[in-house]
């Protein structure tokens, strides 16, 4: 197929998620390889956002790739009902890293229905209903994985799913209560105490958090925030779920985001990297005091593709592959030289208010104006008054990098596997567009 006919029937037949379909003008890619990803013309872009902060591992690694032929040349499909080698040895593996006692897994089709089943598993534990979820937040975009998020991709959709209490967000750069870490001696995890005491705790099933926020604006919550709740959750019998849909498998130099803290929650929710993109793939990860209970229960969940055998081959070689590649040291090293790197820009550029993240997950958060950290671009902002994240994106890509801008927030999130000259490289394009963004600050 010509290049023209792949634009062509694009605009035709296929409807894209999260567009005004009429200012689409996608770009055609035409082959992926490691950190790279080239388009019709054979331009090369940098990946520097992991497509959807998912591909942890690089684009086609060939471990992946041949794990995934031979599944599908022995068994490509067999029922949720059934057991099979692949549900099997994925449970085993993953059982591995997780923390704690999360040591029996569920496995979805991906991040929202994850956390949608963790819901369910968490009514059906507590035989309560109220889920305690924060506004900086993305938990998926079916109806009740909206109802979880905070973020402005809720509210169009509404009414959805019921039973969602909203919290503040551990968001230090524009604390909700004016309060500075440490001597606010996290006000905003005693907040969550506060709600779920006038919610009242015989209520309150869960609170459900990202372990580190992704696309809200990257916000790694301060020591001692994760452990805070933790303990509030064990004083109120609210269970703790960490979404680490976006921050798990060594995204930030862990396992997950969550180890950081050496927090073991109830419940873990995960997609993306475990399976880096290449095939579909989610689970929730429960508690033995979970299991012990739901497994003498009905389990009033599951979906045709629940636990597809090509997608837990996929894991199972995608778990190696981290291992192999020493993904997580790797970030865990490259993190420090984004650190260093969006430091500097932070003091050079005035349009650079702050910069947030951990391991190989950072964002820049652009203002007007440092002093008063008015945002460069608002907060929801749409059509017209989002031209300048728009124009921003354009000019990285002119450069040869591709990475997700929204609103105010630059994201930096490269394959796992990036070497020290590829990702200075990116930095490097990063830093000479950011010129651009001080022409429109003060
Ligand atoms: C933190 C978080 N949770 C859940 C989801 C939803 O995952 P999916 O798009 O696989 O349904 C996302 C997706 O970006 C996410 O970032």
């Amino acid at each position: 197929m010509s290049v023209s006919d792949v634009k062509k029937y694009d605009r035709e037949y296929v409807i894209h998620s999260w567009s005004v379909q009429t200012a689409l003008d996608p770009l055609v890619i035409s082959r992926t390889q490691g950190v790279y990803m080239f388009d019709e013309n054979g331009k090369r872009y940098l990946d520097m956002t992991s497509q959807l902060m998912n591909q942890n591992i690089g684009h086609q690694h060939p471990k992946v790739v041949e794990a995934i032929k031979k599944q599908a040349e022995r068994v490509c499909f067999v029922a949720p009902g059934l057991a099979y080698e692949s549900r099997s040895f994925l449970g085993k593996a993953l059982a591995e890293i997780t923390p704690g006692d999360l040591k029996k897994f569920f496995f979805t089709l991906g991040g929202a229905d994850a956390n949608e089943n963790a819901v369910k598993m968490a009514r059906a534990y507590t035989k309560k209903w109220k889920i305690v979820t924060r506004y900086r937040s993305y938990h998926g975009a079916t109806y009740g994985a909206i109802a979880l998020t905070g973020d402005p991709r809720r509210p169009p959709v509404e009414p959805a799913m019921p039973g969602v209490v909203r919290v503040f967000d551990p968001y230090c750069y524009r604390c909700s209560f004016g309060l500075t870490y440490p001597s606010c001696d996290l006000r905003c995890a005693q907040s969550v105490e506060e709600v779920i005491q006038y919610e009242t705790p015989e209520t309150v099933a869960a609170v459900l958090v990202e372990s580190v926020v992704g696309s809200n604006g990257l916000i790694v919550p301060p020591d001692g925030y994760m452990q805070r709740l933790r303990e509030i959750c064990t004083r109120s019998g609210a269970l703790l779920i960490a979404d680490e849909v976006m921050s798990g498998f060594g995204r930030t130099g862990k396992w997950f985001a969550i180890d950081h803290w050496n927090v073991v929650p109830d419940m873990i929710t995960m997609a993306k990297g475990l399976t880096s993109g290449y095939v579909p793939l989610g689970a929730v990860a429960l508690s033995k005091k979970i299991t012990d209970v739901l497994d003498k229960q009905m389990l009033w969940a599951g979906l045709t593709y629940n636990a597809h055998p090509l997608a837990c081959a996929t894991a199972i070689a995608t778990l190696q592959v981290y291992r192999e590649d020493k993904m997580l040291e790797n970030t865990t090293t490259m993190g420090e030289v984004v650190r260093q790197e969006l430091e500097a820009m932070k003091a050079r550029h005035r349009s650079v208010g702050d910069t947030r993240g951990i391991g190989l997950f950072w964002a820049i958060e652009l203002v007007k104006d440092k002093k008063t950290r008015e945002p460069l671009i608002r907060w929801n902002a749409m059509g017209p008054e989002a031209a300048v994240s728009r124009e921003i994106n354009k000019r990285l890509l002119e450069g040869g990098v591709y990475t997700t801008v929204r609103w105010n927030f630059l994201f930096i999130a490269p394959p796992l596997c990036i070497k020290e000259d590829e990702l200075r490289e990116g930095l490097r394009v990063i830093d000479k567009v950011l010129d651009y963004a001080d022409s429109l600050a003060i």
